[in-house]
């Protein structure tokens, strides 16, 4: 299993946060948001990582994450995403790196309270999402479940929702996604479009989705971002992390520490 963290796009809606840095760069309490997608993947096991970026800001998720991970059995890759062409875009731009295995793909805005690591391990084939009940399902994909917990249909940003259900942003598929996302014709907002793989998927019968228990936070607006912060300090999310990660991260610090005080002498 590989895993890649889509951390491109144009952060719109964070302006003019995002005129100086990345949405993923920004922090979510004591972490930048980029840690929280990159320990869900480590957690599960994955140890080669992708991590998409934007043109303009790939120096500064190099002088983060370029070395963090030297002394550790984890290995970064970089790719800039140079137009933002839409979420399956990440497995076009990630063909070769997938190669022949399966691949979780997250969003680098997206937080999860959930420990999604054993779902993630015992994956085997087709693809699998999550869904979580939200009140503004119109700005999802969403998905419509009958009595049996089985998927009836999922729909991009629908004007009628047919249920609460929306896909959250992690995404594990086998090698066909490649070939899938290959396939697909732009939506008429510009983009190619994560839910039609899904429905490719749930047309061959492949596909899975899991209900979360937990927090999901999409930290992609003012709000959103400060509730982000807030949920992560308040739940303790961050006592979540693998201790590999948090030792990285000391390592680091007391990098830049002594870089620091080198300076002022
Ligand atoms: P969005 O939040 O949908 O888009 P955005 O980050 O560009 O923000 P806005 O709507 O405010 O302009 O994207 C979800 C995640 O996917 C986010 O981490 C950015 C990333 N992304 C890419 O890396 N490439 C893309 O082509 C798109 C559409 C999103």
């Amino acid at each position: 299993m590989k895993g890649i963290i889509l951390a491109g796009g144009t952060a719109t809606r964070l302006f003019p946060l995002t005129a100086t840095t990345s949405k993923q760069l920004l922090p979510v309490y004591n972490r930048q948001m980029i840690f929280y997608p990159l320990n869900l993947l480590i957690k599960a096991g994955i140890k080669d990582i992708l991590i998409i970026v934007a043109p303009e800001h790939s120096g500064q998720f190099l002088n983060l994450l370029g070395s963090i991970f030297d002394k550790f059995d984890v290995h970064l890759e970089f790719k800039v995403q140079k137009i933002p062409r839409g979420l399956a875009d990440a497995f076009i731009l990630g063909r070769d790196f997938i190669d022949e295995g399966n691949v979780t793909m997250v969003l680098g805005d997206n937080i999860f309270e959930d420990d999604l690591s054993d779902k993630i391990k015992n994956f085997q084939a087709g693809g699998m999402v999550f869904a979580k009940q939200v009140p503004d399902p119109k700005r999802f994909g969403v998905v419509e479940f009958d009595e049996n917990n089985q998927v009836i249909s999922i729909e991009e940003k629908p004007a009628e929702p047919k249920s609460d259900w929306a896909v959250v942003g992690v995404y594990t598929y086998d090698k066909n996604v490649i070939e899938i996302a290959k396939n697909l014709q732009p939506s008429e907002r510009g983009e190619i479009e994560i839910t039609d793989i899904n429905k490719e998927y749930l047309k061959r019968g492949q596909l899975q989705v899991g209900k979360l228990e937990g927090a999901w936070l999409d930290a992609g607006t003012y709000d959103s971002l400060l509730e982000a912060g807030n949920v992560v300090k308040e739940r303790k999310i961050y006592e979540n992390f693998d201790p590999m990660i948090n030792e990285a991260i000391e390592i680091f610090n007391e990098e830049l520490k002594a870089i620091a005080k080198k300076r002022l002498k």
